[in-house]
């Protein structure tokens, strides 16, 4: 059985920054040499590219749509679960045009056998995928936020599709925008988060559900490497550039960091994690090896 991640990434041909729908966003800089943040954009994406593949990971590197830059975070497309997609509805005008074309996409995995469902969420009920709901299999749930982006009455309607319980986390900040910038699930059960980002509410879902020493709290610094926005594969995690803080807490819990220069893309408020869309996820999914080999000898 082939238990490698299948993860989607979208080509950069098309990405730049020019709008500013959250804080992080840079247009000015970005104007100063659109050609060569272009050119380092392409560098930054194929050594993501080659980061994921070192850590074992099948990638499928979809074609970006011209005038749609912010495709490059396909994170923010669909929730995946069970090869079920759930297609987003995005908040913003400037991103509502790639809707379709990952609907197309979708539809395109599902007619070769990839998907066996894809829907999409009625309009103006903004979700915006992956990015703002996060699967759990430790605890088998749904982490799922809404706030700035992401509606709250999206989140029955993810339950419904999936089956699944959903957590409702509401964020705190526009600087925290989607759940993923601020909230990171490690294989080995951990949340690695930033305490601010959530309302008190969200973090007594949290707390209510997560043993304190299975959480690991990020900081300011952290958050402003974009290094909770990252990708988790066993025990390696693919991320920007990040601080020695983390880095060492990180070892110290068995981790190590595979880091990539992703400066062009967190000039758009992106990181690795969001530039990513993981499609094999299962909710039957055994979590720790040891478990694994019980149910072979069973
Ligand atoms: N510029 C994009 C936006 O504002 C960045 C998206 C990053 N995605 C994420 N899941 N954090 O929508």
């Amino acid at each position: 059985m082939n238990t490698r991640p299948t993860i989607l990434l979208v080509d950069p041909r098309y990405y730049d920054v020019k709008y500013r729908i959250n804080p992080w966003m840079q247009p000015a800089l970005w104007a100063r040499d659109p050609q060569g943040m272009q050119w380092a954009a392409v560098q930054a994406f194929n050594e993501l590219k080659l980061a994921l593949q070192g850590v074992g990971c099948n990638v499928m590197v979809a074609m970006g749509t011209a005038g749609l830059p912010d495709m490059v975070f396909p994170a923010n497309a669909a929730i995946v679960l069970d090869g079920r997609a759930l297609v987003a509805r995005f908040r913003y005008p400037q991103r509502q045009g790639e809707e379709v074309e990952f609907l197309k996409l979708f539809k395109g995995l599902q007619s070769c056998g990839l998907l066996s469902a894809v829907e999409q969420l009625p309009e103006s009920c903004y979700q915006e995928g992956a990015g703002d709901c996060i699967w759990d299999a430790h605890r088998h749930l749904f982490w799922a936020a809404y706030g700035p982006r992401s509606s709250e009455a999206a989140l029955e309607r993810i339950s419904a599709f999936f089956s699944q319980e959903v957590v409702p986390m509401e964020l705190a900040s526009e600087r925290c925008y989607h759940l993923d910038v601020c909230f990171c699930l490690l294989s080995g059960g951990e949340i690695l988060y930033y305490p601010p980002a959530l309302t008190a509410k969200a973090l007594q879902h949290l707390r209510e559900r997560v043993a304190p020493d299975l959480l690991i709290e990020a900081t300011e610094d952290d958050l402003r490497h974009f290094s909770i926005n990252a990708v988790s594969v066993d025990r390696k995690l693919v991320m920007g550039k990040t601080t020695s803080r983390l880095r060492g807490i990180l070892k110290e819990r068995g981790y190590e960091t595979i880091e990539v220069d992703l400066s062009p893309f967190m000039l758009s408020g992106g990181g690795a994690y969001c530039m990513t869309l993981r499609l094999d996820r299962s909710s039957a999914a055994r979590v720790t090896p040891h478990v694994e080999a019980k149910m072979v000898t069973a």
